[in-house]
């Protein structure tokens, strides 16, 4: 998109979103989870980065998103928080951290707020989670509302297939969508459902809707940053461009490094003192 199409923002704010939705403006969001990856997304003009509790894939090599803890979450927001100038922040509250008592929840949402300093906070779910969502929001935090395949569910679900193909479930994802708008979510993200009930909810939600393998009728798109730069092999969902091939050029680099170092090739003359 040419730059006079996109909104001259120094900060992006949730009303910016608000009001991208509203011109027509597509809402551009990626993870990030550390300094120096975030920086540079931050830079490239990202509109939104998230601290996704998927660090607890990407980073740190577990199976599922569920092990990863509040204190990991923000020291990941922490150090995203200290490359940004111009993105909104928002960040995943994790497994255990939200959803059995409403209490506990702001405890966590507002730790994630003091010790991080990010914007916002994101959390799996509709209306079993409707009084932690109402107390986080009334504390005046951000949150964004996030429905369909949620991954923290994955042991409730049993597989990572796409959701809500079937009525009842489209049906109790879009009374959760106007639920969560209701209770002033100020965005939502929905995971892997069918591209038509996407757009539906698109169209009857007023707040932005970013989709991640929900086709391209709703506000935004978000992906996994160490998936579109193919810092990972093996995950390969229909969903997913991949914009580079980084796996195969670091591991490239790295062996030629390898590969200087038994030659004696380096350092030579010039690298040395
Ligand atoms: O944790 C994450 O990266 C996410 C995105 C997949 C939306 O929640």
């Amino acid at each position: 998109m040419s730059t006079e199409r996109r909104m001259n923002v120094n900060k992006v704010t949730t009303h910016v979103l608000q009001a991208m939705k509203e011109r027509g403006e597509k809402i551009s969001m990626l993870t990030a989870y550390d300094y120096t990856l975030a920086k540079i997304v931050d830079d490239a003009g990202m509109d939104v980065i998230l601290v996704g509790d998927s660090a607890s894939n990407v980073m740190a090599g577990h199976d599922t998103t569920l092990p990863i803890t509040l204190d990991h979450m923000i020291y990941h927001a922490s150090s995203v928080m200290r490359a940004i100038k111009r993105a909104l922040v928002v960040v995943d509250l994790p497994f255990g951290s939200y959803q059995g008592n409403s209490k506990e929840a702001l405890v966590s949402a507002i730790r994630i707020m003091k010790e991080s300093g990010a914007h916002a906070v994101k959390m799996e779910g509709g209306e079993e989670i409707k009084e932690s969502i109402q107390r986080i929001l009334s504390a005046g935090v951000p949150v964004m509302g996030h429905l369909g395949l949620t991954p923290q569910s994955i042991n409730k679900f049993g597989t990572y297939t796409v959701r809500a193909t079937e009525e009842p479930e489209a049906e109790k994802l879009i009374e959760d969508a106007k639920l969560l708008e209701e209770l002033g979510c100020f965005s939502l993200v929905l995971e892997k459902i069918p591209a038509d009930l996407a757009e539906r909810v698109a169209k009857t939600v007023k707040i932005p809707v970013i989709g991640i393998g929900a086709g391209a009728g709703v506000d935004g798109q978000v992906l996994v940053l160490h998936d579109m730069l193919g810092l990972n092999t093996g995950f390969h969902p229909r969903f997913l461009r991949r914009y580079m091939e980084l796996y195969d050029g670091i591991k490239g680099a790295i062996s030629n490094y390898i590969d200087d170092v038994k030659s004696q090739d380096f350092p030579n003359e010039s690298e040395s003192y």
